[in-house]
């Protein structure tokens, strides 16, 4: 069988689902002529599985058909069986926590930069699902984590959720050398635009949430609008607006948020302690409003 030079250790009977048929995971692979591989041409999705549970999954769909508009790409299949498809990815790698990965592509052609003429042509599409340690990111939870301050050098749409994923592959990597968690990019004003693969947001000093504007600089988290409403629905102040590693730092409490993660409290910004130091009683209160939310509207979507 030939693996396509994976060689992580996968658990036996892991399955991909890829154009059609699910495959064994080790085995599964897309042509060497697809654009996804040769110029990043595609889109993704990651969902949150929680006991069994899809969290959000009309949102990220949601955000899938709209990152598939921006870029004139289609849809490959309908909703409703990509619905199917999704269950059945996590079914069949008998998923409880974890998260399903979707990647639409533009497919093969032979190589050429401008986009084919017939761009609704042939898409690959490919999803995956793992379960993931809950008990390291409770932990991460507890303890709080620690965010650096870099460039952001990535493109002019981070509203598209493009696997172009370079300049946030080498932040997050900066910050592990750095022996933080996630970094946070800064725009050329010297505002914090979004972390690497998760949306920044503050506590300022009356209490009032803080997260950025959406705009072609951020991507519109799916994690991030559902906290927007239940925090609206508490009764809870949130602003959307920019904000500077410094204004982090006198902050009360900083989190980021993202569909793995949910609401992960920051304790310190370039070495410096935000609030306290210690994960904040806003952060934790979030988590709670955010996984009832998330669980609850995810009832339509649990697994059989
Ligand atoms: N990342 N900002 C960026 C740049 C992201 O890559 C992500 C998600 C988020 C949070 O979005 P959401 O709440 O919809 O998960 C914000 C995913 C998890 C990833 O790339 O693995």
């Amino acid at each position: 069988m030939t693996t396509h030079g994976w060689s992580e250790r996968a658990p036996p009977g892991r399955v991909a689902y890829v154009n059609g048929r699910y495959l064994s995971h080790a085995g599964a692979g897309v042509h060497i002529e697809d654009r996804g591989l040769q110029f990043a041409d595609a889109v993704y999705e990651v969902f949150s599985v929680i006991a069994g549970r899809i969290f959000d999954e009309e949102e990220h769909l949601d955000r899938l058909e709209r990152s598939l508009r921006e870029l004139a790409m289609a849809m490959p299949m309908g909703r409703e069986p990509l619905k199917f498809v999704i269950r059945e990815i996590a079914r069949r790698n008998r998923v409880v926590d974890g998260l399903i990965y979707l990647q639409i592509t533009r497919g093969a052609f032979r190589r050429d930069h401008a986009i084919p003429g017939d761009p609704a042509r042939r898409p690959s599409i490919i999803l995956t699902a793992r379960n993931i340690d809950m008990s390291a990111v409770a932990a991460r939870r507890k303890s709080g984590v620690k965010v650096v301050t870099g460039p952001d050098e990535r493109w002019g749409r981070c509203d598209i959720k493009s696997t172009s994923l370079l300049a946030n592959v080498l932040a997050k990597t900066s910050a592990r050398r750095d022996g933080a968690y996630e970094t946070w990019l800064l725009d050329r004003q010297g505002f914090i635009t979004e972390g690497s693969s998760t949306t920044a947001w503050i506590v300022d000093g009356e209490g009032k949430l803080i997260t950025r504007d959406l705009s072609h600089a951020i991507l519109p988290g799916v994690t991030r609008q559902v906290i927007l409403e239940v925090a609206a629905d508490a009764q809870m102040p949130v602003v959307e607006r920019r904000f500077t590693p410094a204004e982090a730092a006198s902050a009360r409490e900083a989190f980021i948020t993202a569909a793995t993660i949910g609401a992960l409290p920051v304790i310190m910004i370039d070495g410096k302690r935000i609030g306290a130091g210690v994960p904040g009683a806003v952060c934790s209160r979030i988590q709670e409003l955010y996984q009832l939310a998330a669980s609850g509207k995810s009832v339509r979507g649990e697994m059989s």
